[in-house]
């Protein structure tokens, strides 16, 4: 009698085996992989403003500090962005006949504030305070990149879980810390962290230190 199936169909079944294998493997590390690209985290999109504001010719050229302009960095957990007076404590003298401020103008007159669009931006599930970080002399630069050199302000890290917990995971690596600011050092009797906005946080890698 012939045989059902020719010789070469073990090879075959072999071959599909293995080709379903690989596919299997590829479709459930894909999404790992792809959630991580800079595609997903939205790094190096530059976003249109309503004004053209140019980061290189406020910081570099006139030597403008970022917490004139961000001034709530310092003490809360937003750095907030400049009211439209602060433009105008410079742009109702100089450049003042400017096109380009013609927006901030308007905005002036009327009293409606400038809609800048948000560059970084973490989902809702996470808690974050610059303050406590500035404070501890993290720089702007490590989570923003050098904005001094920027025309349009882009992100430049993934500011995903893993770029936060490096640093909380190393922080002494990250930051250099001396042996005075060291953690142990900054740690209460009870072996916790002070908490700065009375949650208490007992390692800076427990979930609940981020995910409240
Ligand atoms: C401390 C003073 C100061 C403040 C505050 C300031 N600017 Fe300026 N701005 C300048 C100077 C000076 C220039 C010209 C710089 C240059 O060309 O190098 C300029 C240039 C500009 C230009 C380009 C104008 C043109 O015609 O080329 C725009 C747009 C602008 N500023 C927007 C803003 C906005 C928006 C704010 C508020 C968020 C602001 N500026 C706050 C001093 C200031
Ligand atoms: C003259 C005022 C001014 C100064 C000085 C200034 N900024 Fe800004 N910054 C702005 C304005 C206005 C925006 C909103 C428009 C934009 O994104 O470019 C902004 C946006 C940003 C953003 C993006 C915010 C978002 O939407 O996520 C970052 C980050 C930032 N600035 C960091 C800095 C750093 C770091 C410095 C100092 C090196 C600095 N800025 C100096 C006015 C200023
Ligand atoms: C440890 C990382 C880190 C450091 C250091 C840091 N930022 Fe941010 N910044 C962020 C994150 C994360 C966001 C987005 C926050 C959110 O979506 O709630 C952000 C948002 C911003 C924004 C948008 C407005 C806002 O308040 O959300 C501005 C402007 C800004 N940062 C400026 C600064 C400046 C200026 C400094 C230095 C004085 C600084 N940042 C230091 C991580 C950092
Ligand atoms: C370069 C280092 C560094 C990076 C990057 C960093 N952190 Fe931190 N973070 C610190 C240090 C240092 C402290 C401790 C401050 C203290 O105890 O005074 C801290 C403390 C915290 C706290 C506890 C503060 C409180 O108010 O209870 C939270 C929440 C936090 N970080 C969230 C984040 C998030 C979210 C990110 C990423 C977007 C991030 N951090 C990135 C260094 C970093
Ligand atoms: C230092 C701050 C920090 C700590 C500690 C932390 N997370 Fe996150 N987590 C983040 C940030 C930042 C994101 C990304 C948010 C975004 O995409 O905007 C995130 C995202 C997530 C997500 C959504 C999936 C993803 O990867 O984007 C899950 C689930 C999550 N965290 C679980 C945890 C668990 C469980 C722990 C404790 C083992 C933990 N996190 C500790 C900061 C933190």
């Amino acid at each position: 009698m012939a045989a059902l199936f020719p010789p070469w169909s073990n090879r075959a079944l072999r071959i599909a085996l293995v080709v379903v294998g690989i596919l299997a493997v590829s479709a459930l590390c894909f999404p790992m992989v792809y959630v991580r690209t800079p595609f997903v985290t939205n790094e190096h999109v530059a976003l249109d403003q309503p004004v053209a504001f140019d980061h290189r010719h406020h910081v570099l050229d006139e030597g403008i500090a970022c917490l004139y302009c961000h001034t709530d960095a310092e003490r809360s957990a937003y750095a907030g962005l400049p009211s439209t007076d602060v433009c105008m404590g410079c742009h109702s003298q100089v450049w003042n006949q400017s096109p380009l401020l013609e927006p901030v103008r308007q905005s002036y007159f009327s009293g409606r504030a400038l809609a800048w669009n948000r560059v970084h931006s973490l989902a809702e599930f996470v808690y974050f305070d610059h303050s406590v970080h500035v404070a501890r002399g993290v720089a702007c630069e490590h989570c923003h990149g050098p904005v001094e050199t920027m025309a349009r302000v882009e992100k430049t890290v993934p500011l995903d879980m893993d770029f936060c917990l490096d640093c909380h995971r190393n922080p002494k690596e990250k930051l250099g810390f001396d042996a005075q600011r060291d953690f142990s050092a900054m740690r209460t009797e009870d072996g916790r962290f002070p908490a700065h906005t009375g949650h208490a946080v007992t390692e800076l890698t427990t979930c609940s230190t981020c995910h409240r």
